[in-house]
């Protein structure tokens, strides 16, 4: 039997021995790609060679890609444990040519890698090619010998292959492998819409990059290249003598592990094969950086977890046990990822920490949405109970939705998404006109902000506000003497994004007989309006008026001292912590400021004194 590591082993080493150079496998976090969630194909590191905006030393390339297909165009999550053959986390061994051979060579490398190196017998291998592509179909007949009824011409959705709605792609040809008519499964291109079984499964896909696609746009390269992409476990699978990936070697272990846990034989069944699977994503997104969170990569990790641990709690591990799997995951693959082992506690104590927070929100929602079901009459959970249960209690609606299936109730998503749309709006709404005097601003006559470019500027007055009423004028001798002033225009910062709002005065031209000083104690802003909050020291002031509005520039130097030194601080932190730091909330004041973010742990004295230099150091 061939081990899965021999296979990549061969693989790499077979496209060696042809010039190819050997790449490592990049992150699950594309570099500077904000295109893409994560590195989703063996050629994410290679999209810049393929677009010709970077040039690499060598034209011919070979990798073991670790990629990640949840999120975005190529999704795979819910199939997770339905199927032999779907992952989240897998690994690519592919084989790159930047503008050196193209299909020709291609499809030679391939036929013989898989029929010579391999010894796949060729009655059960099956290729299907883009309808229009006529070159690969005829090279396939020609240079292998495979007979022409079994070359499958397919449309775009199967033989068109794109990264994204921005990269690199063109015309595909993949290579099925025939597990034999006992598993259930059609040819491909045979079933419209929906899962074809496993019977067939793809084992290769040669692209050919042709064109660059940005939106609807298409456009050609300048150097046809070539990207090919080969599913470790499937391969494994194949040449191991089973159809389903999960009894392969690249399993056995962790399979092994997470059935004693579970005290159950049963190695194969979805909450196991879902529970491998994701524990293996889980040790790589964390050792990659990500962290879980409530948006973003974060977000997907989280989510990970979560299916995890409440599959593992259908079959009885309602303690934390996805930490211990990451362990098992560490220490069958640190042989060919080494930066796994020292990644280790900081895996096993992050995803621990993630299941500790679960498992309460689960035991809590879970018991809200039994006692519910259990008195429903009809077949729908309302909008308004999956959004209680996901806005009060942290029950993701996917769960919600996940548990109705089981009791083969509905959710009413609809209603559901009334009710976010109208705490959001509320939200909006409060956010903008919690200020005061919102009868009185509308917030839609714009102040020209000219506070960038200076700290005095003259304005004319445009409104004043006492109390609930709009006044024509304010005297400093009147009772109420507290005015919010609305201007033409102003250098006064409104405190938004975190940054606290500007003092200062506004005080009449020099020529004017009676000196009008109002005193502004803050700046806020309700849409577009400036709301100038002071008090009339001197004189009067009224609408109409040509004032000189002079900023507190000291105050606002400091503030911005500390705004730069909240980009310094998040910087630091993520050097320090880790890239998963990123800023929730901030607070930028004269003398002070604050930056929220999430970390699994309180700072040691060590981390803060190391943030502390670099921030130092950087200054
Ligand atoms: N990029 C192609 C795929 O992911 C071939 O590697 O299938």
């Amino acid at each position: 039997m061939r081990t899965s590591k021999e296979i990549r082993e061969g693989f790499i080493k077979f496209f060696e021995d042809r010039d190819h150079t050997v790449v490592e496998s990049g992150s699950l976090v594309p570099a500077n790609d904000p295109t893409l969630l994560f590195t989703n194909a063996g050629m994410v590191q290679f999209k810049d060679v393929f677009l010709g905006h970077q040039k690499e030393a060598y034209t011919r390339a070979v990798s073991s890609q670790r990629c990640l297909r949840v999120g975005g165009k190529h999704n795979d999550l819910e199939n997770v444990g339905f199927t032999a053959r779907h992952h989240t986390m897998f690994e690519m061994l592919g084989n790159f040519s930047f503008g050196d051979y193209f299909k020709r060579e291609a499809i030679a490398y391939c036929w013989e890698f898989i029929t010579q190196h391999l010894n796949l017998p060729v009655e059960r291998l099956w290729v299907t090619v883009y309808e229009e592509d006529d070159e690969s179909a005829d090279i396939w007949v020609k240079d292998t010998g495979i007979v022409r009824d079994r070359v499958l011409r397919l449309g775009e959705k199967d033989n068109f292959w794109s990264i994204g709605d921005i990269g690199p792609c063109g015309p595909c040809t993949e290579v099925y492998y025939d597990h034999g008519e006992n598993v259930p499964g059609a040819l491909p291109g045979q079933v419209a819409d929906g899962d074809e079984g496993d019977r067939f499964t793809e084992i290769w896909n040669l692209v050919f990059m042709q064109y660059l696609k940005d939106g609807s746009q298409m456009s050609k390269l300048k150097t046809p290249s070539v990207d090919t992409g080969m599913g470790l476990e499937r391969i494994s699978a194949v040449l191991q003598g089973v159809h389903d990936n999960y009894q392969t070697d690249v399993f056995a272990d962790i399979i092994s592990a997470a059935t004693k846990m579970a005290k159950t034989d049963d190695k194969y069944s979805p909450a196991i094969k879902i529970i491998s699977d994701h524990a293996r994503a889980c040790t790589f997104l964390v050792a990659d950086g990500i962290h879980p969170d409530s948006e973003g990569r974060g977000y997907v990790l989280r989510r990970i977890i979560r299916r995890a641990a409440r599959y593992g709690y259908k079959i009885g591990l309602t303690e934390p046990f996805m930490h211990t799997l990451t362990e098992t995951v560490v220490d069958t693959m640190s042989d060919v990822f080494p930066y796994l082992n020292s990644a280790r506690d900081k895996i096993s104590k992050t995803i621990l920490n993630e299941e500790q927070r679960f498992i309460k929100t689960l035991d809590q929602g879970l018991g809200i949405l039994e006692d519910y079901a259990n008195n429903l009459s009809g077949d729908t959970i309302s909008g308004d109970m999956a959004f209680k249960l996901y806005d009060t209690y942290g029950f993701p609606l996917d769960l919600t939705t996940d548990i109705a299936k089981e009791k083969e109730l509905k959710v009413d998503l609809k209603g559901f998404e009334e009710c976010m749309n109208v705490q959001q709006n509320q939200a909006r709404s409060s956010r903008a006109f919690g200020m005061g005097a919102d009868t009185l601003v509308t917030g839609d006559s714009e102040t020209t902000f000219s506070g960038y470019e200076t700290c005095d500027d003259v304005v004319t007055v445009e409104r004043i506000i006492v109390g609930d009423a709009a006044v024509e004028s304010a005297s400093a001798n009147d009772e109420a003497n507290e005015v919010i002033v609305l201007l033409n225009r102003t250098p006064f910062y409104a405190e938004s994004g975190g940054q606290i709002g500007d003092t200062g005065e506004l005080l009449s031209s020099e020529d004017s007989k009676e000196k009008t000083l109002v005193r502004i104690d803050n700046t806020l802003k309700q849409g577009a309006t400036h709301k100038h909050y002071g008090k009339v020291l001197n004189g009067t002031i009224s609408v109409g008026m040509k004032l000189c509005a002079n900023v507190n520039a000291a105050r606002r130097q400091a503030i911005a001292l500390n705004h730069s030194a909240t980009h310094l601080l998040h910087a630091a932190l993520r050097k320090v912590l880790g890239t998963h730091v990123t800023q929730k909330g901030s607070l930028v004041a004269e003398d002070y400021l604050r930056f929220d973010f999430s970390h699994d742990a309180p700072m040691t004295k060590e981390e803060l004194r190391a943030v502390e230099n670099e921030v130092n150091e950087q200054i």
